[in-house]
């Protein structure tokens, strides 16, 4: 009997949540080891900023998530594809699922804005009629349907930016990777494409951002993945990165696990209280609506 036709799924590391999940990964160029059995899960609809220092491996992760590389061990899986079964085939219909921006944008500069955009529609062969509607609107999202018939290469950087952006959102991915988005922009121009990929993430797409730069990182209270010489070495979730973010010298200190787990520590001991406040009301609370769906 042939196996049922080929199934990449059904992880037994993964609950339904999840929709990234890195699993003891590790990845061997050469003789260099690029990233050392790294895990991490990213949930549907998280942000995670991804931080480290030139050379961590931030690139590395995302192209495991890509499935560009595949870990020399471990597992990486990402919606219902797992890098131990799934197939060269398989690959289109996971980036489909992935997009992705680049630091360079990758634009083709002698393009218009609009032909980049709709080249990411052709290729998965969406109607002509339907791309056209579908280019508008995802310009008009980003604020740049005014330019729709310039050349990409006479767009400002944030604004190329913001093309590659509506490009690798185009098609509806569930999971958005941005490396160094902001590597090659101003810090005003950084926060607008920030903005957007909140936005995007708001939207309901999970987002993994990377960035060297774990300062800027901080001020928005969203989880953040630490990687240092290819290792995770902090892992700070939104809720955590809030509740210190009230506590300036707390906040400043969120980087290496060490640190982390100090942070934790200290964190945890208020953090009980207000917890415990919550859990009250919101028990009192679905008290109170299951009581509400009786009436109108
Ligand atoms: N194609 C490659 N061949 C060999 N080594 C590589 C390759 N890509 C990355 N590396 C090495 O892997 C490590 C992690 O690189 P990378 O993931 O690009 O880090 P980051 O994006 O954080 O700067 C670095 O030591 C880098 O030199
Ligand atoms: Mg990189």
């Amino acid at each position: 009997m042939s196996q049922p036709s080929h199934d990449p799924s059904a992880s037994s590391n993964v609950d339904a949540r999840t929709v990234i999940s890195l699993y003891h990964a590790s990845l061997r160029y050469d003789e260099s080891l690029a990233l050392d059995d790294v895990s991490f899960r990213v949930d549907n609809g998280e942000f995670v900023f991804l931080v480290g220092p030139s050379g961590a491996g931030k690139s590395s992760v995302l192209r495991l998530i890509m499935m560009e590389e595949m870990p020399s061990s471990g597992e990486v899986v990402v919606g219902r594809f797992l890098s131990t079964r799934v197939r060269r085939r398989d690959i289109p219909h996971l980036r489909r699922e992935v997009g992705v921006v680049f630091q360079d944008f990758r634009l083709l500069l002698d393009r218009s804005v609009e032909e980049n955009v709709a080249f990411a529609q052709m290729v998965v062969g969406v109607r002509r009629s339907q791309i056209k509607k579908n280019v508008a609107q995802v310009l008009n999202w980003v604020g740049l349907y005014h330019k729709r018939k310039q050349l990409a290469r006479t767009l400002s950087g944030g604004e190329q930016q913001r093309v590659a952006i509506a490009r690798a959102i185009i098609n509806r991915p569930k999971i958005l990777l941005a490396d160094e988005p902001t590597g090659n922009l101003d810090p005003e121009v950084s926060q607008e494409v920030i903005d957007l990929l909140f936005r995007i993430n708001a939207a309901g797409t999970s987002v993994v951002m990377s960035t060297h730069d774990h300062l800027m990182v901080r001020q928005y209270g969203e989880r953040i993945v630490s990687l240092d010489s290819g290792r995770l070495v902090g892992d700070v979730d939104r809720f955590r990165v809030r509740k210190s973010h009230s506590k300036r010298s707390v906040a400043e200190r969120v980087v290496r696990t060490d640190e982390a787990d100090a942070v934790r520590r200290e964190v945890e001991s208020w953090e009980h209280a207000i917890l415990d406040s919550a859990r009250a009301r919101e028990s009192s609370l679905s008290s109170d609506s299951e009581a509400g769906r009786e009436g109108p």
